[in-house]
């Protein structure tokens, strides 16, 4: 009889690693995540059946228009992190400041930041949405934890990941050592390994990137699309990032949000999305920057601090970067 693949909580209590204070602590929060993903998945499946579609009718707190999803999937994460009591703080991008833990502010051994729904202007179209996530080990001792614990740099992540909402769920993540892929059988509610060890694909010449925005762009990134379309290379955007992201690991390519003459700081939050995605990319083999620094070695200002990012196959992101040096 064929052998079924582990499930993620299997997979992650076999493969922790000693930076967790107990060896079930990562499969735990993983599976509250996960949890929460299969919730999400199935909301955005029967939105427009639930008339769940469309604005909340508010801003979040960077001033992107909040969707209904954006809200329900903001709680759910929430409650599905604070069920396990490991965590002390979480922040997400829906929120201005920290998420009450209550008692585990005090007690829990873990922080989590968030993107609950990422792309959900994806949602009224039924195009592919994600949510990203990044877990800390906590820094205070025997005090609520506060922004010490939670404004850190990526290169302090003990894990992170993704869920991809696409035309099957995804569930990817790293805990340093690899990363590694699951897929939600939505018959038996449960995600199954299906890749392990992924490795980023190498260059394909695909580049993804908002060029509406090029007019605001500044020099190096203008001379860096001049010379990607001179040399053929094929343009994909999907307008979310975690379904960029995910497609550029395995076909190839370049995910580019640059910083412009309007926002020079870009878009992307460095701790709800970049730094996860970051740590992914590094553990697959690619690589993340905001043109001249690792976008895990940046230290956040603030709980909601964006960055430029390119993020991608590291040839890819080499490229990139000489156009940044040469320019500065
Ligand atoms: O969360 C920010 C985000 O929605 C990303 O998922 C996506 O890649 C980007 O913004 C799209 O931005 P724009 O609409 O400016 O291309
Ligand atoms: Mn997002």
């Amino acid at each position: 009889m064929p052998v079924s693949p582990p499930n993620l909580f299997q997979f992650a209590i076999e493969n922790s690693n000693d930076e967790f204070a107990n060896s079930t602590d990562l499969a735990i929060l993983l599976n509250a995540i996960g949890s929460a993903g299969k919730f999400i998945s199935s909301e955005i499946n029967r939105a427009a059946l639930r008339d769940i579609f469309g604005s909340a009718g508010a801003a979040n707190v960077t001033g992107d228009e909040q969707q209904k999803l954006d809200v329900i999937g903001d709680n759910v994460v929430a409650e599905a992190l604070l069920s396990t009591g490991l965590v002390c703080a979480m922040s997400s991008e829906e929120n201005a400041g920290l998420i009450d833990c209550g008692v585990a502010a005090t007690t829990g051994e873990y922080v989590v930041v968030y993107d609950p729904v990422d792309g959900s202007s994806n949602i009224d179209v039924a195009a592919p949405i994600g949510t990203i996530f990044g877990i800390y080990r906590r820094l205070s001792e025997g005090v609520r934890a506060g922004d010490v614990d939670i404004l850190r740099p990526g290169t302090d992540m003990l894990a992170a990941g993704y869920v991809l909402y696409g035309s099957s769920t995804i569930f990817a993540y790293t805990s340093g050592n690899g990363v590694h892929f699951f897929t939600l059988d939505p018959t038996l509610g449960d995600y199954l390994l299906t890749e392990e060890n992924v490795r980023s694909h190498g260059s394909s010449h695909v580049y993804s990137a908002n060029e509406g925005n090029s007019g605001k762009w500044n020099d190096p990134d203008l001379d860096w699309v001049e010379h990607v379309k001179a040399e053929g290379y094929s343009g994909r955007y999907i307008g979310a990032l975690v379904a960029d992201f995910h497609r550029n690991l395995m076909k190839g390519g370049i995910y580019a949000y640059p910083g412009d003459k309007g926002s020079p700081d870009g878009k992307l939050r460095l701790l709800f999305e970049c730094a996860p995605l970051a740590f992914i990319a590094e553990q697959a083999g690619g690589a993340a920057t905001n043109g001249t620094i690792p976008i895990r070695d940046i230290e956040p200002t603030q709980l909601h601090h964006r960055t430029p990012m390119y993020i991608g196959n590291a040839d890819e992101v080499a490229l990139l970067k000489g156009f940044h040096s040469v320019n500065n």
